[in-house]
C-alpha cells in the first residue's frame, strides 16, 4: 500500500514553491519580495505595494502612475450587478454577500475562464483589486439600506474605499486625509501573508483551473472563519465584552482553563511564536488614529492594552508563545473610523484580495503545475457487503 506523511494542519508541508511573502516567525519577521513590513508601512502606501506583490519589484515612477490608473479605470462594477446584491437579505452578514457577489463576477467575466492567456490572468487580476473595495462598501451600505455610492476616481484608493462606505446623498463628505493613511496602513499590513488558510484555498481551487474569480471567492470564504480573518471581528467583540480593565482577569483565566473553548481572540499565530510585526504596527496606528480623532481616552484601546501586558507576563503565554496577532489591535481603528464590527472581515478580505491574485498568477504561471490533491488516512470500515433495506 502507498504510504503517506500524515500532517493535520499542514504544519509541516510545504504546498508549493513561492517568492512572494517570507515569514520568519521565531523572530518575529514579515517581508513582502524582500521588503521588511515595517519600511513598506511607514514609507509605501497599498497601490505601490499591490504592485510589488504582483510584479516582483518596486515600481518606477511612470510604472506606479500607469498601474494606478489602470486600477482606477475598474473601480466601477457593472450596473446589472447592483440588481444581484439585492437578492440578499437586507440583514445579510457583508462577507456572506460578498461571498455570492464575487463568485457571481465568474458569471460577469467568463473571459477570464481562458487562463493560459497571460493577458487574461493580468486583467482578471487588476478587475479584482479595483472592484473588491466597491464590492465591500456596497455590501455594508446594503446591510444598513443605504444607497449605494459609485467609486470616485480622483480619490486615493484607500480615500475612495472611505467614500463609498461613509458618503451619503444627503451630505457632503470629504474624507479626512490622515483617516485614509491609516486605511491604506491597514490594507497594507492585510496584503499578503504567505500559505495561509485562504491562500491555501484559493491555490488549491485555482490548481484545477477554475476561473479566478470563482477561486477569490473561495479565499473570501475560508477567511471568514473566526480562527482566521474573522478574529478581527471576534477580538473587538471580545474586548467590548470584557468591558472594563478590572474585569480582564477572569478572561486570562477562562483563556487558560483547558476545559473551557474560549480562547483570546487577536493572539497567537499558526507562524509567529514572536510578536507579530504586523500588530506593532498596528497598535502605533491606533495611538494615532484615537488621538486624531480625541478619543485616545477609549476604554477599548485601554482593556487591549492592559490585556496585553497581562497576558504578556502570565506563564501560560509564554510558555506556548501566544503573542498579539495582526487582528488584537485592527478592530479598535476600524471601530474608531465608524466600522461595525461586521465591516472588518470584509475589510480583511479587499486587503487580502492582492495576495491572493499574485499567488494564484504565480502557481498558474508555472510550468510544472499540478491539481492539489492530498491524500487521506482512510480510518473507515473494512470492505462489506450490501445489506437489503428490509434486513436492516
Ligand atoms: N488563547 C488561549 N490559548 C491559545 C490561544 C489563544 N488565543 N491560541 C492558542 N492557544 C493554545 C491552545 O489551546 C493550545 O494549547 P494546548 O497545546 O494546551 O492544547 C496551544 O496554544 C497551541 O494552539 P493550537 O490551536 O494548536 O495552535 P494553531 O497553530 O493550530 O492555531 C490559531 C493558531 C491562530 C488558530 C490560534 O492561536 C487561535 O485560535 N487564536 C485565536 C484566533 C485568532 O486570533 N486568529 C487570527 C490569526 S492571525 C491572522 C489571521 O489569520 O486572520
Amino acid at each position: 500500500a502507498d504510504v503517506f506523511t500524515y500532517d493535520p494542519g499542514f504544519t509541516s508541508t510545504a504546498a508549493c514553491e513561492s517568492a512572494i511573502t517570507y515569514i520568519d516567525g521565531d523572530k518575529g519577521e514579515l517581508w513582502y519580495r524582500g521588503y521588511p513590513i515595517e519600511q513598506l508601512a511607514t514609507s509605501s502606501h497599498y497601490l505601490e505595494v499591490c504592485y510589488l506583490l504582483m510584479q516582483g519589484e518596486l515600481p518606477n515612477a511612470a510604472q506606479l502612475a500607469d498601474f494606478e490608473e489602470r486600477i482606477t479605470r475598474h473601480t466601477m462594477v457593472h450596473e446589472q450587478m447592483h440588481y444581484f446584491f439585492r437578492g440578499f437579505r437586507r440583514d445579510s452578514h457583508p462577507m456572506a454577500t460578498m461571498v455570492g457577489v464575487v463568485g457571481a463576477m465568474s458569471a460577469f467575466y467568463h473571459d477570464s475562464t481562458d487562463i493560459t492567456d497571460p493577458m487574461q490572468r493580468e486583467i482578471a487580476s487588476m478587475r479584482m483589486i479595483a472592484k473588491l473595495p466597491t464590492i465591500a462598501a456596497m455590501a455594508y451600505k446594503y446591510s444598513i439600506g443605504q444607497p449605494f455610492v459609485y467609486p470616485q476616481n480622483d480619490l486615493s484608493y484607500a480615500a475612495n474605499f472611505l467614500h463609498m462606505c461613509f458618503s451619503v446623498p444627503a451630505e457632503k463628505y470629504v474624507v479626512d486625509p490622515a483617516l485614509a493613511r491609516a486605511m491604506d496602513l491597514i490594507f497594507t499590513l492585510h496584503a499578503d501573508h504567505e500559505q495561509n488558510a485562504s491562500t491555501s484555498t484559493v491555490r488549491l481551487a485555482g490548481s484545477s483551473g477554475a476561473n479566478p474569480f470563482a477561486c477569490i471567492a473561495a479565499g473570501i470564504a475560508c477567511l471568514w472563519g473566526p480562527a482566521h480573518g474573522g478574529a478581527n471581528q471576534a477580538a473587538l467583540e471580545m474586548l467590548e465584552e470584557i468591558g472594563t480593565v478590572d474585569r480582564i482577569p477572569e478572561y486570562i483565566a477562562k483563556a487558560k482553563d483547558k476545559d473551557d473553548p474560549f480562547r483570546l481572540m487577536g493572539f497567537g499565530h499558526r507562524v509567529y511564536k514572536n510578536f507579530d510585526p504586523r500588530a506593532k504596527v498596528m497598535k502605533e496606528s491606533a495611538d494615532e488614529v484615537l488621538s486624531l480623532l480625541g478619543i485616545e481616552n477609549n476604554e477599548t484601546l485601554k482593556v487591549a492594552k492592559e490585556l496585553e501586558r497581562i497576558a504578556l507576563e502570565d506563564d501560560y503565554f509564554i510558555e506556548k508563545k501566544l503573542y498579539p496577532n495582526v487582528d488584537f489591535y485592527s478592530g479598535i481603528i476600524l471601530s474608531a473610523m465608524g466600522f461595525p464590527t461586521s465591516m472588518f472581515t470584509p475589510i480583511f478580505a479587499l486587503s487580502r484580495t492582492v495576495g491572493w491574485v499574485s499567488q494564484w498568477k504565480e502557481m498558474i504561471g508555472d510550468p510544472e503545475l499540478k491539481i492539489g490533491r492530498p491524500r487521506q488516512l482512510y480510518i473507515g470500515e473494512g470492505r462489506r457487503d450490501y445489506v437489503d433495506l428490509k434486513s436492516r
